[in-house]
């Protein structure tokens, strides 16, 4: 067996491990993910650990600058392949540059099991928030669509038949609602991630006088996860927000099939820009969406990260076992499908052209029977039943003869009247339907949330004002995450200088 010579510190009861093992149990490439929240929280961890006398100032100092220079490092330069986790590198590092006098402080009233969950925790938080942003502007596309499509009037489908027509705005609108329920799911389980795990240790905390209400306030975090026990064991945040991100991807999954099908040549409701669509290598005449095929596609990888996940922790003894370390890859996969997925329909959204042209020449006549129903039950008082029978013995005369519904004669009407009816209110059905033009009828949805024109006009201001709420609400929670930073960074500046500004520049 090959032994590996470079990780290795936690090993004092053990011998050298082969680096076949190290290999195996690794989660170093997923933890590059977290690699710089990890470093953030053992600023914030050792900074506390000064403040309760456990550090001097200036062995914080060297501790600091070893981190900083870790930070700045080029990590493919480093042989990442003999650590166990991201958590041994970074000890190892520290260890490495300040030696062990010092380096060996790091991880005082610490745990890799307390550690791991809080820069998960702190890095989910900030993908939440990330996430929540591309929302908003799908959110804020969703509405641009919807007042630019108020005068469309658009063939709604139950069944994939055609059931009635109402502005298009209205789908647009719906699908707005959809996503807000979304944001606000992502919104609602924010605030159980934003719990701080550390000092819980191992499992059951320290005899060390640890703070962890500074790491907290120092991280950002909105509370304490108490209970020591509770706090390694538990990753139901991770599944929340994995869950949320499921729904929010069938959500896109919907509309993406929507439109897949009102973009073939049968249907031709809408047109996708070149730039967004791709060819066959063998036919010409192609153009594909494949941007939306395959987000109805990924839809499945989240579902799955959720399914791997909820595998995970299905059965695990309480407290921290290995297997937890297997969370990290799904949550990472449904975080980063889900938002490119959001962002992508964001574009598409904003670049799909309506075909008005086709759109009313495919909208069927009959498409108008319900609100024809309604108006025998607004302007005779007939029961809905009975409406319902003579639209449809008019909608069958009409299909038969293939004449419009609103073509057919007095006589015609007077027949179906006195069979359905037993009396004759020809004349009546004969006004009803000489004013039967679908947008007046659309026009006449007076129920709230309807689709008319007015209900849409409606709903379309009051979701302008929400989404301004969204972003507001947003901006705050955002803005915290940046002030911690700048919290933990002034913290430590009378002892290394600008701390996260040069990682900044890197983009981490
Ligand atoms: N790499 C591990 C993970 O991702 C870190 C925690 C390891 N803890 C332990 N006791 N082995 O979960």
């Amino acid at each position: 067996m090959e032994h590996d010579v470079g990780g290795g510190i936690y090993r004092s009861r053990l011998g050298p491990v082969s680096s076949e093992a190290t290999r195996y149990v690794s989660s170093i490439r997923e933890d590059l993910w977290i690699f710089s929240e990890d470093i953030e929280c053992t600023v914030a961890h050792d900074f506390m650990l000064m403040e309760q006398g456990y550090i001097t100032e200036e062995q914080l100092k060297r501790i600091l600058e070893a981190l900083k220079r870790l930070r700045d490092e080029d990590l493919s330069q480093l042989d990442l392949e003999k650590y166990e986790d991201v958590h041994e590198l970074i000890e190892s590092y520290v260890v490495k540059q300040a030696g062990l006098e010092v380096g060996g402080l790091v991880h005082t009233a610490r745990s890799r099991n307390d550690q791991v969950v809080t820069a998960v925790r702190l890095k989910t938080r900030r993908e939440v928030l990330s996430i929540m942003g591309e929302l908003l502007k799908l959110e804020e596309t969703l509405l641009k669509k919807a007042r630019e499509t108020v005068d469309i009037v658009f063939p709604f489908y139950t069944h994939l038949q055609q059931a009635q027509a109402a502005p298009l705005s209205h789908y647009f609108l719906g699908y707005f609602d959809m996503f807000l329920r979304d944001f606000n799911r992502l919104s609602e389980s924010f605030k159980r991630v934003n719990q701080n795990p550390l000092g819980s240790v191992a499992i059951v905390g320290s005899s060390l006088k640890i703070d962890r209400s500074l790491t907290t306030r120092l991280l950002g975090f909105d509370g304490i996860v108490e209970n020591s026990f509770d706090a390694v064991s538990s990753r139901d945040f991770a599944l929340e927000v994995v869950s949320n991100l499921n729904i929010l991807m069938l959500n896109l999954s919907r509309i993406m099939e929507d439109l897949i099908i009102w973009l073939t040549s049968e249907y031709g409701f809408f047109t996708l820009p070149d730039e967004l669509a791709f060819p066959s290598s063998a036919m010409p005449n192609k153009k594909n969406p494949c941007i939306l095929e395959l987000t109805r596609a990924r839809t499945g990888r989240v579902f799955s990260s959720l399914a791997q996940l909820s595998m995970v922790c299905k059965a695990v003894p309480s407290g921290y076992v290995r297997d937890l370390q297997e969370t990290k890859p799904p949550l990472i996969e449904a975080i980063e499908t889900t938002r490119e997925a959001v962002r992508i329909v964001r574009i598409v959204l904003e670049n799909l052209e309506e075909n008005r042209e086709r759109i009313r020449s495919l909208t069927e006549p009959s498409i108008i029977a319900l609100d024809i129903a309604e108006r025998i039950v607004e302007e005779a008082r007939v029961p809905f039943r009975l409406a319902h029978r003579l639209v449809g013995e008019i909608v069958k005369l009409s299909v038969k003869t293939g004449r419009r519904m609103t073509g057919l004669t007095e006589d015609d009407l007077k027949e179906i009247s006195l069979h359905v009816l037993g009396r004759d209110i020809s004349s009546l059905l004969a006004s009803i339907l000489r004013e039967a033009d679908t947008s007046v009828l659309v026009s006449k949805r007076v129920s709230l949330g309807a689709g008319s024109p007015e209900a849409d006009a409606k709903m379309l201001a009051a979701r302008e004002k929400t989404l301004q709420e969204c972003y507001s609400m947003l901006g705050l929670m955002a803005q915290k995450d940046r002030e911690a930073r700048m919290l933990l960074e002034y913290s430590v500046s009378r002892l290394v200088k600008g701390f996260f500004s040069s990682a900044a520049e890197k983009g981490l």
